[in-house]
């Protein structure tokens, strides 16, 4: 029989919960075209859109996407301005996201955009609160150290004026101040693009995840690559530190 267009490639039971994937490899895929790198990036981010849906249709309950580094603000202004573009695009066409359900939650400090993107994250994350098929991380001005920190601090500000005791400090109440709040932790991190590290993204979160890495580019990397990062996922075995 023929498969089916939206056929989850292992049993729903064996699915990941929460995948995260670092959308690596854009500036290369378009320098071998002999492309500029913003170029790169436009596929990038309709790759991210083709992606977000198929995992939404096979059930993935929770998606995080790499987006923008806290570090990656180092790249010439030029590259730094058309990512911040294509950030505001997405985010406005976004908006057909609703029929389908997703809510999307920005995983980054909003502090360091410009008014109307930090607007934008903020509409999209209200009207889309209460929305429960599939919820959509965008990891943009992300950097896991920069929010463990943070959390750190509103934890010691707590302690401070009273309000928390240093020994009721959990790692529960830990997470709870980290921008996955609510999301479980990342049991399948995916990284394109052929480097091997998670370039300081979700390390508190990926505490026992799973990881993934391969050479294709991440504009290449379509669905027939998702699937097969989830297949090799189901065929480990997760122990936890038990037997
Ligand atoms: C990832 O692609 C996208 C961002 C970091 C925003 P890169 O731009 O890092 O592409 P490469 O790694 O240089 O090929
Ligand atoms: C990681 O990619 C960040 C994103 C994909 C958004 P980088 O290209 O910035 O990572 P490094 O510099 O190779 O570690
Ligand atoms: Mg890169």
């Amino acid at each position: 029989m023929a498969k089916k267009k939206y056929e989850p490639p292992v049993p729903a039971d064996m699915m990941p919960q929460h995948i995260a994937i670092i959308m690596d490899g854009n500036g290369r895929w378009a320098k071998k075209r002999g492309m500029p790198r913003t170029y790169g990036h436009v596929q990038g981010a309709r790759n991210f859109r083709k992606l977000l849906r198929y995992a939404r249709e096979i059930g993935v309950k929770y998606i995080s996407f790499y987006a923008f580094s806290t570090e990656n603000w180092k790249r010439p202004d030029d590259e730094v301005h058309a990512l911040m573009n294509l950030m505001r695009k997405y985010l406005k066409e976004a908006y057909d996201y609703f029929d389908d359900r997703v809510r999307v939650v920005l995983l980054g400090d909003r502090e360091d955009f410009e008014a109307d993107l930090r607007q934008q994250f903020t509409d999209i994350e209200k009207d889309t609160g209460e929305f429960e098929k599939m919820t959509a991380g965008i990891a943009a001005n992300y950097g896991s150290r920069h929010e463990i920190t943070g959390a750190a601090r509103q934890l010691a500000q707590l302690v401070k004026e009273g309000k928390l005791e240093p020994e009721d400090i959990t790692e529960e109440l830990l997470s709870d101040h980290l921008y996955t709040k609510g999301m479980p932790d990342v049991d399948l991190m995916i990284r394109p693009g052929g480097e091997q590290r998670l370039s300081n993204f979700l390390l508190w979160q990926c505490a026992y995840a799973e990881f993934y890495f391969c050479d294709t580019l991440w504009p290449d990397f379509d669905s027939k690559e998702l699937d097969k990062a989830i297949v090799e996922f189901a065929r480990r075995t997760r122990r936890f530190g038990g037997l």
